[in-house]
């Protein structure tokens, strides 16, 4: 199949979380399984014109009221021949922050700069003379993709293509007011007619989830969580009406990076077989974060954006976390690794200064995460919803166990500790509670301290577990192929 996926965020180029992760193993997997796959994105200022190949053509774009005129650039990811064309345009994209900055944290032309990317997307096909069987796009960014192809471009050389919309995150939908849509480049007959309003303003991701062939998410869990009042964000009405194309997708883990077997970003390394080298990685880890070199005691690991969505209040906030108490009442260390919302940041910064069993770095550090996941006994991810999450499956991967709130993906991958046999590779809880994620830490700490051989045999099934981008990619071709034979008005479901 030719595949042509559109994002705001790929490893290496830009991330700002999972997504990217998730976009660039896919595309290289994908491509590696016989598919012709090529990537279009934004060409962000971080990223290095003199690093990537010029295309001559300047393309015209229809974004905005009138005609804008962008360079396009190219590249490849790394280990493969997938291309990424960049769009550049200084504008829009010729600044700091992807969707936004710490002064402005969602930019106010945020609807331009998508257009631009999507509008742009189609126009770099017509450039190449090469047109997708699937054009997906990824998270609401992207989302006029969809929109585009149904109701604009889905002629001549577009006639046969099908859109894929994947939601990563149903939290982020881009709102807008009212008064940006012109910026997007298409009709205001549009601006009901695909389902853009929403109260008076522009929903974007609403516009996407109404005009993709097929939606899909990044776990079965989420696929039905985002279909529930408690999950759907106000779009779960939408999704439920589109229930018969969305599909719930595991994400994989890039096992070339997350391998505990090969990582060099570790001080040695080890695999389920010899797993004596991760105390090396805990004392290493120790001595980087300035916790005490003890190997009795256990170290929890915490890398993660500080963000609502995972648990940080229930952790972190002052006279209602949990995790002083933790740190009081039970002999572990913690390793916190993370960025996000001001409060929470200077919080944990208060913490360290008065907890000598809790050290933390405050920013964005990939060689910290590989150690803190290697050299931490447990993980701790509370989320509030966790569309999937690759921390958890990085942890068990790495020997280390994840505790962790029974929701979306974590409860896809994690399997709960049984106390009799010692099976399981997790500790999971249902209530997103200071008291219940200080009830799972000590649960986890007490078998840690009395079930030793129950801990080192979650550790080897966890190790042993296969979250290869393999599986994943051939689920999506079957989506693709989905979608593509409801292009031919069957639907496959229909077969049986
Ligand atoms: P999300 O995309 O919602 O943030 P995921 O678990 O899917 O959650 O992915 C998060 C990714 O970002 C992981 O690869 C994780 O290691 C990485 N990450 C998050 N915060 C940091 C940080 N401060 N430093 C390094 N890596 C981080
Ligand atoms: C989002 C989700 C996360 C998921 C990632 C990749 O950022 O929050 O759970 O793993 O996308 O799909």
């Amino acid at each position: 199949m030719k595949i042509l996926m559109v994002t705001s965020e790929i490893v290496p180029f830009a991330k700002t979380g999972g997504l990217a992760d998730a976009v660039s193993a896919l595309a290289i997997t994908l491509e590696k399984q016989g598919h012709d796959v090529r990537v279009v994105m934004p060409r962000y200022y971080k990223i290095d014109r003199s690093k990537l190949s010029a295309i001559e053509e300047p393309l015209a774009v229809a974004a905005g009221q009138v005609e804008t005129w962008v360079k396009v650039y190219s590249s490849t990811l790394p280990n493969s021949k997938v291309p990424v064309y960049f769009i550049d345009h200084e504008g829009a994209f010729g600044r700091d922050g992807i969707y936004g900055t710490k002064a402005e944290p969602d930019f106010h032309d945020n609807p331009y700069r998508s257009a631009l990317l999507c509008h742009g997307a189609f126009q770099i096909c017509r450039m190449l003379g090469w047109y997708p069987d699937i054009m997906h796009a990824h998270d609401w960014f992207c989302s006029l993709v969809p929109v585009l192809l149904k109701h604009v471009c889905r002629n001549g050389y577009f006639a046969h293509t099908a859109s894929i919309l994947t939601i990563h995150n149903l939290g982020y939908q881009g709102w807008y007011p009212k008064d940006s849509y012109p910026a997007l480049g298409i009709g205001w007959d549009l601006y009901y007619g695909a389902g853009f309003e929403r109260d008076g303003s522009i929903n974007l991701l609403q516009a996407g989830i109404s005009s993709a062939d097929m939606i899909t998410t990044v776990s079965p869990t989420y696929a039905n969580e985002i279909q529930s009042v408690e999950g759907g964000f106000g779009l779960d009405g939408l999704l439920r009406v589109r229930s018969n194309v969305v599909r719930g997708v595991l994400n994989g883990c890039d096992l070339d990076v997350w391998n505990p077997k090969t990582d060099k970003l570790l001080p040695a390394n080890f695999d389920y077989k010899n797993i004596a080298n991760k105390a090396l990685c805990k004392k290493a880890l120790q001595k980087r974060m300035g916790l005490s070199e003890n190997k009795d005691v256990p170290v929890i690991g915490i890398i993660t954006r500080l963000a609502d969505q995972k648990g940080i209040a229930e952790i972190f906030a002052p006279n209602y976390g949990s995790i002083y108490a933790m740190c009081k009442n039970m002999n572990i260390q913690f390793a916190v690794l993370g960025s996000g919302e001001k409060w929470c940041e200077d919080e944990i910064n208060t913490l360290q200064s008065n907890l000598p069993n809790l050290r933390a770095y405050i920013g964005y550090d990939e060689g910290l995460s590989h150690l803190i996941e290697a050299g931490s006994d447990f993980f701790l991810m509370p989320s509030r919803y966790e569309p999937c999450g690759l921390n958890q499956m990085y942890s068990m991967l790495y020997g280390t166990l994840p505790i962790a709130r029974r929701t979306g993906g974590l409860a896809d991958t994690i399997e709960q500790y049984n106390e009799s046999t010692g099976d399981g590779t997790g500790f999971l809880f249902d209530n997103l509670t200071p008291g219940a994620i200080y009830d799972t830490v000590g649960w986890a700490v007490h078998a840690y301290y009395n079930k030793k051989a129950h801990i080192e045999k979650m550790q080897k099934r966890g190790m042993q577990k296969n979250f290869s981008w393999e599986q994943s990619a051939k689920n999506y071709v079957l989506v693709y192929s989905d979608a593509l034979w409801r292009g031919c008005g069957i639907n496959t479901a229909d077969w049986k």
